[in-house]
């Protein structure tokens, strides 16, 4: 029996999320339910879903490792497709201000926020920047998560920049989570460089971004489009230049003053635009139009004691709405997909069906993979998730409380809570 040879069977609910492209709209809501459903992955790679009954005729389980899935729902991995796993230090100190009633922009106004952390970074060795990102990596699996997006940003220079992403790329290595790599080298303004953005980025575009694109160290280039950080002439700028050299886009857009950054995202053809709790109507039906994956960060809004994003509308407009954690050392300090579920459904007006679509196949989609992770087809990577109780339902019902029992990456058992 090979390596990444499974069968899983008897399942009570087979979720598969079944597509290949962003669900948009009310698409979101089909989730493509399977009842005592099966799943064969052969080589890592998903060779057949159906029903128990009908895999069993074609496939023999003597040929496979077997997992009974009876009682238990099964689902594409998580796709957790917006985060910054990868940083150096913590900033427990800023989270005591902020409920002491300081404002985010405040404490990065005074020299704190992503700056405290550029330092920490700046500072760490590859090898501790290895071992923190791992630990995270393991939680985030314990989640369900099987792909994961994660951002440099931490360095704002050349040197801890292509540290941070080397250190995912090993990571990504090593790991059975999957890391996407994204260029963040706009996240924040560099003490040196303050009153003078307009050359910080031409200093990113001359000097980082062809480094980044020519050694492949990151597929997707984004900015942080905000007040007072850049500007959308600058974020045009840069992100112009990352798409001339074959990079993908994605854009922190209007979180927290609407500046037009979900405009920006549709003119230039951006895989996402993130965040968006004050985007503009206009900028919604700009993202729907042009297929603008639309992420949304609960986690951070309810951190930030922040109105959440309107998801119902962007839905209803016809966007395709993917979530994520945002899990960061600032404004969102949590890997947790259950706490995503939680605020998605209990405070954004999403339906479960459409919180699964977001973190499965849209989330696939906003990390531009959704041809070959986010859903249970034929031909698609064998991540899967195995719950611990029969339905689907039970994800959100489970207030904040994983409900993951197994995790499957590329067809091989990688948890397991049972096991512990
Ligand atoms: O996505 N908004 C900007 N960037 C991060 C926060 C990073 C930090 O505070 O360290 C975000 O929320
Ligand atoms: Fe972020």
């Amino acid at each position: 029996m090979k390596k990444g040879c499974l069968l899983i069977k008897n399942a009570a609910e087979l979720v598969t999320c079944s597509g290949s492209q962003a669900k948009k709209g009310k698409e979101m809501q089909q989730l493509h339910v399977i009842l005592d459903g099966a799943v064969v992955i052969e080589d890592g790679i998903i060779k057949a879903v159906g029903t128990t009954a009908e895999l069993l005729k074609l496939y023999d389980e003597a040929d496979y490792q077997v997992i009974d899935a009876a009682g238990k729902a099964v689902l594409p991995g998580f796709v957790d497709s917006h985060t910054h796993v990868v940083f150096g230090g913590y900033r427990a100190e800023e989270f005591s201000w902020r409920l002491r009633g300081d404002s985010y922009m405040e404490i990065m106004e005074r020299g704190g926020g992503i700056i405290n952390s550029v330092r920490a970074t700046r500072e760490a060795s590859r090898e501790e920047l290895f071992a923190v990102g791992k630990k995270r990596l393991d939680s985030m699996l314990s989640f369900g998560v099987t792909t994961v997006e994660g951002k440099s940003g931490y360095g704002l220079d050349y040197d801890t920049e292509i540290k941070q992403l080397e250190v995912m790329q090993e990571l990504d290595q090593v790991h059975p989570v999957d890391v996407v790599r994204t260029f963040l080298g706009a996240h924040a303004v560099p003490k040196d460089y303050k009153g003078r953005e307009d050359e910080f980025i031409d200093y990113l575009i001359e000097k980082v971004l062809p480094a980044v694109s020519e050694r492949k160290l990151a597929e997707f280039c984004d900015i942080f489009c905000e007040k007072n950080v850049f500007s959308v002439e600058q974020s045009r700028r840069l992100l112009s230049k990352a798409k001339e050299m074959g990079m993908k886009l994605k854009l922190h857009a209007d979180e927290i003053v609407q500046l037009g950054g979900a405009e920006l995202a549709a003119e230039l053809g951006a895989v996402s635009a993130d965040h968006l709790l004050q985007a503009s109507d206009k900028g919604v039906a700009d993202m729907a139009e042009a297929g603008v994956v639309a992420t949304l960060l609960p986690c951070t809004a309810f951190s930030l004691k922040e109105h959440f994003a309107r998801a119902r509308y962007m839905i209803d407009s016809g966007c395709a709405v993917a979530l994520a954690t945002d899990l960061n050392p600032g404004s969102c300090f949590t890997e947790s997909i259950p706490l995503v579920f939680a605020l998605a459904t209990l405070y954004m007006k999403m339906s479960t069906e459409e919180a699964i679509t977001a973190l499965t196949i849209n989330g696939a989609a906003a990390v531009g993979r959704a041809d070959s992770i986010g859903s249970l087809d034929a031909g698609k990577q064998g991540d899967v998730v195995i719950l611990e109780f029969p339905s689907y339902k039970y994800i959100p019902y489970h207030i904040a409380v994983s409900t993951v029992e197994k995790v499957i990456k590329n067809g091989v058992l990688v948890f397991d809570k049972e096991a512990r």
